[in-house]
């Protein structure tokens, strides 16, 4: 619906407040939402991958997307929070004769800011914080320079895919990129790939970059992500094992893949997991190797560790728990995992995803590391003025207790590159985000929200073993974070009591007669 002619969606009567009404008008499916007595209409899929918004949570004049939690303000369309990228389109309303008509008046793409501004903006990283950043700045109208470099070959792309959707062959490669070249261009955002950069002055202002050449800029943002950690032991280093960070590994990956029957994962977190899970797809032969003895108890309780670990178990990945790799042996490549108990694992390749360190090296000398990591204000900057950073490499103060967090999710880098961008033009806005991530292992989302680093009690409303559940983590009596399968908008709910620096008690959070959406 690209022209001006008002369509008649829905009788007024069918529209009750702030239950959303979902019509199709051109093959596209448009939201209506009647809120404190006004009616707004916005597009219902998601920018993000499309997920249906009717399924997820209005609250006020925002909606949640049920899938990955990504943010649109139902008057205008225009993203409130990441992963989503454009905005929905948007469309005026009227009544007419007992009617609700619609007309669309707002695209949603991010349109070139006109005016001058001699500022430049460097960005250092074109992953889900520094591609944020930069779109975020045009949509505030930053009409200056806008820097993006890469010590990667290729531009922005969805980094969550290369686990589970590109390795399982159920995605193909062209479908990783956020954005094509054009929408670059478009807003001339100077996107450099290959460009490593090696130090930083921050009295200067200024980066040096592998190649020799430098730039000053007014203000930059830090957004280099994670650096896979490797393990310590004898023939690690071979040929045949692999880490999991970029797309370039995973094309390496998948190379080996064509001929594979039998791989070893090392590490049972999400990355080993969630290869495991795609190798299976593929019919591969799938040994897991782990220390603990239960596949993510530590961020779920044994419960939900012990359903993830059945459900691998029913698709057919052999698990090694309490076990460490001694050593990867091999002539030429690795073709043998020996392992602690004496016990050794025959294998074509194997993946090590025993987690991340923040990419801080070239940061070295420059006063802006601590313990490894870059501490931040709540504005997002560092030490230095002038200077940001967000995504996998920050430490944020907690929106709540104030505690340095360093979260290493897609939604929350994303979000931080947002926040980062408005500070970079003046906003004195503290960040606040409650982070979300996800997980999809066998078609079954895993969705997360809060932080629990401890808990000393799990409440379930329905059981683990149900399709869907909903779980409470807590401590000392308050709700630290939650997780859910299929209980999407409950889940965001609970994100929104813990944004508010709330929480509900055990009892009412598994009494399936208390209703949390009505809280
Ligand atoms: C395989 C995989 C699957 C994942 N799945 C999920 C998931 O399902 N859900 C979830 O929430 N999270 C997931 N994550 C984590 C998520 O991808 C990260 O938290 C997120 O990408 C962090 O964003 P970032 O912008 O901080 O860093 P990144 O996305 O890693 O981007 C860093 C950027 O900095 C560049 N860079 C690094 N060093 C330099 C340098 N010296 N000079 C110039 N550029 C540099 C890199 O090339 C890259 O462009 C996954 C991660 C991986 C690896
Ligand atoms: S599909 Fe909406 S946030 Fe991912």
């Amino acid at each position: 619906m690209d022209n001006n002619d008002w369509i008649k969606a829905i009788a007024e009567g069918e529209l009750k407040e702030g239950v959303p009404a979902v019509i199709e008008v051109e093959e596209k499916k448009v939201l209506l939402i009647r809120s404190e007595g006004k009616i707004y209409a916005c597009g219902n899929e998601c920018s993000h991958y499309h997920g249906p918004l009717s399924d997820g949570l209005i609250a006020g004049h925002v909606v949640t997307c049920p899938w990955h939690n990504a943010r649109f303000d139902i008057r205008d369309g225009h993203l409130v929070a990441p992963p989503g990228l454009n905005g929905l389109p948007s469309y005026e309303t009227k009544i007419e004769d007992g009617q609700v008509w619609i007309r669309q008046n707002g695209k949603g793409t991010i349109p070139m800011p006109e005016g001058e501004d001699d500022r430049t903006m460097l960005i250092v990283g074109a992953g889900a914080a520094g591609n944020s950043a930069a779109e975020t700045l045009r949509r505030e109208g930053f009409a200056g320079r806008i820097v993006m470099v890469t010590g990667e070959a290729y531009g922005p792309y969805d980094r969550t895919m290369l686990s589970k959707d590109l390795l399982s062959g159920e995605a193909p490669a062209k479908w990783l990129p956020l954005r094509g070249q054009k929408f670059y261009d478009r807003l001339k955002i100077e996107l450099m790939t290959e460009k490593p950069v090696t130090a930083v002055d921050p009295a200067g202002r200024a980066v040096s970059f592998a190649d020799g050449t430098s730039m000053k800029a007014d203000r930059i943002l830090l957004a280099t992500g994670g650096k896979p950690r490797t393990l310590d032991v004898p023939g690690a280093d071979k040929a045949g094992c692999y880490l999991l960070r970029s797309r370039q590994d995973a094309e390496a990956i998948l190379a080996e893949l064509e001929k594979a029957k039998a791989a070893v994962i090392v590490g049972a977190s999400f990355i080993g997991l969630e290869v495991a899970c795609s190798l299976r797809t593929r019919e591969i032969e799938v040994h897991v190797v782990a220390p603990e003895d239960i596949p993510l108890a530590g961020i779920y309780g044994e419960q939900i560790g012990g359903r993830i670990r059945k459900t691998h178990e029913e698709n057919g990945v052999i698990f090694h728990l309490a076990q460490n790799v001694k050593e990867f042996a091999g002539r030429d490549r690795v073709s043998e995992v020996l392992l602690s108990d004496g016990s050794s694992l025959k294998t074509d390749l194997v993946i090590i995803g025993v987690g991340i360190r923040p990419a801080v090296e070239f940061l070295e000398g420059s006063g802006l590391v601590k313990d490894g990591a870059v501490p931040v204000s709540a504005r997002l900057e560092t030490s230095a003025e002038g200077i940001f950073a967000a995504g996998d490499i920050a430490l944020v103060p907690d929106g709540r207790s104030g505690e340095p967090l360093r979260i290493e999710h897609w939604v929350e880098a994303g979000r931080q590159g947002m926040h980062a961008a408005r500070c970079m033009l003046g906003s004195n806005d503290s960040y606040g985000g409650v982070p979300f991530f996800w997980s999809k292992q066998y078609g079954s989302s895993l969705r997360y929200i809060g932080h629990a680093p401890k808990f000393d009690q799990v409440a379930f409303r329905g059981n683990v073993t149900d399709k869907f559940f909903l779980a409470g983590f807590y401590l000392a009596g308050k709700l630290a974070a939650a997780a859910t399968v299929g209980k999407n908008r409950e889940l965001i709910r609970l994100g929104q009591i813990l944004e508010a620096g709330k929480s509900l008690s055990p009892d009412q959070l598994t009494d399936p007669s208390f209703d949390l959406l009505a809280l």
